[in-house]
């Protein structure tokens, strides 16, 4: 393979997540999740915005499959909304949310695009916050039940599964920063949902590789969301300490107990000093580390630290109990996002990934940017972004010429869609949505990516 080039069978793809691009809250019995009481609460959302109806996927999905047949994709990564199958969290599946997802699965397949599910993608029923949500051990039993369910209906026309989207956002965002729903603030809760995640996942893997029908081919996954960590000061042994304590949140937590069955040392001290460790029961960890079939990576960008001093009083943080560590601006290249962009961070990534599990395959579940666009005669111009996927596939290419097992890359987003606390400000969409209208077009780096999936090479 070329520095360009990928193998025949390499999976080009785009992705979606429910909550972001289907609206339709109430539609076919649905009931409500987190995100809908979380963008209801006054001041959580920019501009006020809530998914109720986003890009009205619910009811337009026939187009919006039409669309990823015109760029070409071989694969579509789309999750399923919870509260649809199970609209009080647990019980039987709702016949109609599942007919919705058959439909898509089925319009994918006659298109000759392979399905990607994400169980969860952060759309928790709200039946099930209200029991405690990700901080009570029962709501990994629901998730088990639910993939299960759903599993059960899809397993015989889907091969990829993966059962959470971005843990780490659940848990810290949600629980610790609170600026994703639920919007709690505790960082005790933050680490006892990381772990009742982990075990979501594992004890849903297996039950879904137990429940394979005869001749059903699946493999299972998760995706997780992998920062590169870096110290601004090579030299600095505070600033080095510092690499580690956020690595260890941001990347340890959920790498090494489902990969490698442990939990670091370090991390075993943070979930003590969080107060969670009585979360952890004997053989969670073996159920946690169910084997994988790839490990889904999604990437944005990599992150600078520095020591700083521990603060008073420990205020909401997306890194609980490393308040201390201060997060370096980026001085270079951003995107709207004010994301660095930094496609040799991912080079990294890849490289500690393949060192330290050899053989494990691997796929970019997610990867893309937000600009300002500007609306032309001729549609949305954006070099930028193209310029954003062209290095980072780039470095894909590489990855896999240097004998990465790296099988996929998904571009975020198909659509312009509701971009959680941020609203639909931002867009990352491959396709210009115009919310007033609804009207889809594809944009000129959706064209590009039409192109290099053609060519299966980047120009
Ligand atoms: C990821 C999320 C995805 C999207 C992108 C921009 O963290 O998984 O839903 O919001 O960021």
């Amino acid at each position: 393979m070329s520095d360009s080039g990928f193998p025949t069978d390499f999976t080009f793809g785009a992705a979606t997540a429910a909550y972001q691009i289907e609206g339709a809250v109430h539609a076919d019995g649905r009931g409500p999740s987190i995100w809908d009481t979380f963008s209801h609460r006054p001041g959580t959302i920019a501009n006020g915005d809530t998914g109720d109806v986003a890009c009205d996927h619910y009811h337009r999905w026939e187009g919006d499959l039409d669309l990823l047949a015109e760029l070409g994709v071989d694969a579509y990564r789309f999750s399923i909304a919870w509260p649809r199958i199970q609209p009080e969290g647990r019980g039987p599946a709702n016949p109609r949310g599942l007919a919705f997802y058959e439909r898509l699965v089925d319009g994918l397949l006659d298109r000759g695009i392979a399905p990607y599910v994400t169980l969860y993608h952060w759309d928790l029923p709200q039946a099930l916050e209200d029991r405690g949500g990700w901080t009570a051990r029962d709501t990994a039993g629901r998730f088990t039940d639910y993939a299960e369910l759903v599993h059960g209906a899809l397993g015989d026309r889907v091969e990829a599964w993966t059962t959470l989207n971005e843990p780490w956002c659940s848990a810290m965002l949600g629980y610790a920063e609170g600026v994703h729903a639920p919007g709690i603030t505790d960082p005790t809760a933050a680490y006892r949902a990381a772990h009742h995640l982990l075990l979501a996942h594992g004890q849903g893997v297996a039950a879904m590789r137990a429940g394979m029908g005869a001749g059903w081919e699946n493999r299972f996954s998760i995706t997780l969301n992998l920062h590169p960590i870096r110290p601004r000061d090579q030299d600095d042994e505070a600033d080095l300490d510092a690499v580690l304590r956020i690595d260890a949140i941001q990347n340890r937590l959920w790498l090494d107990p489902v990969l490698s069955g442990r939990y670091a040392d370090d991390v075993g001290d943070l979930l003590r000093e969080a107060g969670a460790e009585e979360a952890v029961h004997e053989g969670d960890l073996a159920q946690i580390a169910e084997p994988l079939d790839f490990l889904g990576v999604n990437y944005y960008f990599g992150v600078e630290v520095t020591a700083g001093r521990r603060p008073e009083e420990r205020p909401p943080s997306r890194f609980p109990l490393a308040e201390d560590v201060v997060l370096v601006e980026p001085v270079g290249a951003t995107t709207a996002m004010g994301w660095e962009i930094n496609p040799e961070a991912l080079r990294g990534l890849l490289g500690r990934l393949h060192d330290e599990h050899p053989g494990l395959p691997l796929v970019i579940t997610e990867n893309g940017s937000a600009f300002d666009e500007v609306v032309g005669p001729h549609g949305v111009d954006d070099p930028e972004r193209i310029d954003y996927l062209d290095r980072h596939l780039r470095v894909a290419a590489q990855a896999i010429a240097a004998g990465v097992p790296l099988q996929g890359y998904f571009a975020w987003s198909l659509l312009d869609n509701f971009e959680w606390a941020l609203g639909y400000e931002k867009r990352f969409g491959l396709v210009r949505v115009d919310y007033a209208t609804q009207e889809r077009r594809i944009k000129a780096s959706g064209r590009w990516y039409a192109d290099v999936i053609a060519n299966r090479a980047l120009r």
